[in-house]
């Protein structure tokens, strides 16, 4: 099993991507999200890669059973109906509902794999359900990061600590035998080096601070906890729907 890891998503395109094993992490806070409104019942997330297309996928759909999601500099966008927050993605809010969902990196680098072989996405808030699936399936994939929004796609140190945190966990016990890339190599080092405390990590990283700034520290909070979510959302068709 060769497992890969990208630390942007931006150097990649559907066809390079096209019948590989993905899985899409952006911490903080698209993949959380994601993951955190599948929990909450959200019939499925369909991911696109900027406002145009969110809007032109609406018209195409039933209002009452759809919302549009996301963010632009980690607001709410203007005629959505949620912002980024998972903390927003409530029951009440999202059970039975399709989300139309558009990010600054994360929804970009889950539409850009929708024509993987198999797509995951991850976070430390569903580690264990992952890496479970990642033994099953025992076969090369790369986890590829989604960035921050900063400067879009750059390297996010939160989504590098998972990618590794998944790694290390995959090591253990030495039943696979794993090729790892310089990439995931790095990812490992850098896990080892910030792991011990994932909130203390995310509150020093750039969106991280960035998040607090603009008055989300509750969502590092929810973003940092360890299999707090213990789902699988994974590709289904060209939508994102939980594992049964
Ligand atoms: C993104 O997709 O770039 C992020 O999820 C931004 C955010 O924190 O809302």
């Amino acid at each position: 099993m060769k497992i890969d890891v990208s630390f942007s998503a931006n150097h990649f395109d559907e066809l390079q991507l096209r019948d590989k094993n993905i899985v899409v992490i952006d911490v903080l806070r698209a993949s959380t999200t994601t993951i955190a409104a599948l929990a909450q019942g959200a019939r499925e997330i369909i991911p696109v890669a900027n406002i145009e297309s969110a809007v032109k996928i609406s018209g195409s759909l039933f209002g009452e059973v759809t919302l549009r999601g996301g963010e632009r500099s980690g607001k709410m966008i203007e005629g959505f109906n949620l912002g980024n927050s998972p903390l927003e993605y409530t029951e009440a809010t999202v059970k039975g509902k399709s989300i139309i969902y558009c990010t600054t990196n994360g929804s970009v680098a889950m539409s850009k794999s929708r024509y993987a072989r198999n797509l995951l996405i991850a976070g430390f808030v569903n580690m264990s359900a992952v890496v479970q699936s990642l033994k099953e399936l025992n076969n090369d994939f790369l986890i590829l990061c989604a960035g921050h929004s900063g400067t879009s796609g750059n390297f996010s140190l939160e989504d590098a600590v998972c990618a590794g945190m998944i790694v290390t966990r995959l090591q253990k016990p030495e039943l696979l035998s794993l090729e790892l890339t310089d990439g995931a190599r790095a990812a490992q080092a850098l896990y080892k080096s910030f792991g011990r405390s994932i909130l203390k990590m995310m509150k020093t990283t750039d969106h991280g601070k960035y998040l607090v700034e603009i008055g989300y520290a509750g969502d590092l909070e929810i973003c940092s906890g360890i299999d707090t979510m213990p789902v699988l959302p994974q590709l289904s068709g060209t939508v994102i729907k939980l594992k049964k």
